[in-house]
């Protein structure tokens, strides 16, 4: 900002015309959360929030899937984490949802076509290495994406922006964990095998 930028906003009143601003919420009453002063592309918005929604339906499907087939040695700890970690992304996708409506727009629940709105993809994997290997990809992508989906909203939906900085927190600490597990069990299988 130059000097004469801040000047300038000093001058001015931070609400300049409050009577204006509540004669425009009246007006406007049905648009819900949405005001005239929301900066980005709403519709824009909530295609990039239904993608988001679908990455974590699928992330929840596949941590699922994993928890109920985890077997061998680690299975009851690494089974633990993985339910933990699918009712987390079943939470994201109640936060994302949500946000959604407050945007006036459509949660999109549909089966058909998830994995193509999906960023990350849903792979079974055989073993729990494979499993947890698998987990770890699903994360990275997440992670790339949904910072990707922070810098694009910046401060033209702030609050979009900050459930996104939630979530991604988040699935940094899952790759963290995801990460962390399969150094462990690659470490104990070479012990084994010596
Ligand atoms: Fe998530
Ligand atoms: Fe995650």
């Amino acid at each position: 900002m130059s000097a004469g930028a801040a000047t300038e906003g000093a001058k001015k009143p931070f609400l300049t015309d409050i009577e204006e601003i509540r004669r425009r919420a009246r007006q406007q009453m049905n648009q819900g959360a949405v005001t005239s002063g929301y900066r980005a592309d709403r519709q824009a918005v909530i295609n990039i929030l239904n993608q988001a929604l679908a990455t974590e339906i699928v992330c929840t499907l596949r941590y699922k899937r994993h928890y109920f087939m985890a077997k061998g040695i680690h299975s009851q700890s690494v089974a633990a984490e993985f339910l933990e970690h699918a009712n987390e992304e079943q939470s994201h996708a109640d936060m994302i949802a949500a946000r959604i409506v407050q945007l006036d727009g459509e949660p999109d629940f549909s089966p058909a076509g998830l994995l193509t709105r999906s960023h990350s993809e849903y792979v079974e994997g055989g073993s729990l290495t494979d499993m947890i290997r698998e987990d770890l990809v699903a994360e990275r992508i997440a992670i790339q994406s949904y910072a990707e989906i922070v810098r694009y909203l910046a401060d033209n939906d702030p609050t979009s922006r900050r459930v996104m900085e939630e979530v991604l927190e988040k699935e940094e600490e899952h790759a963290e964990d995801m990460s962390t597990l399969l150094e462990q069990i690659e470490k104990e299988a070479s012990e084994r095998a010596r």
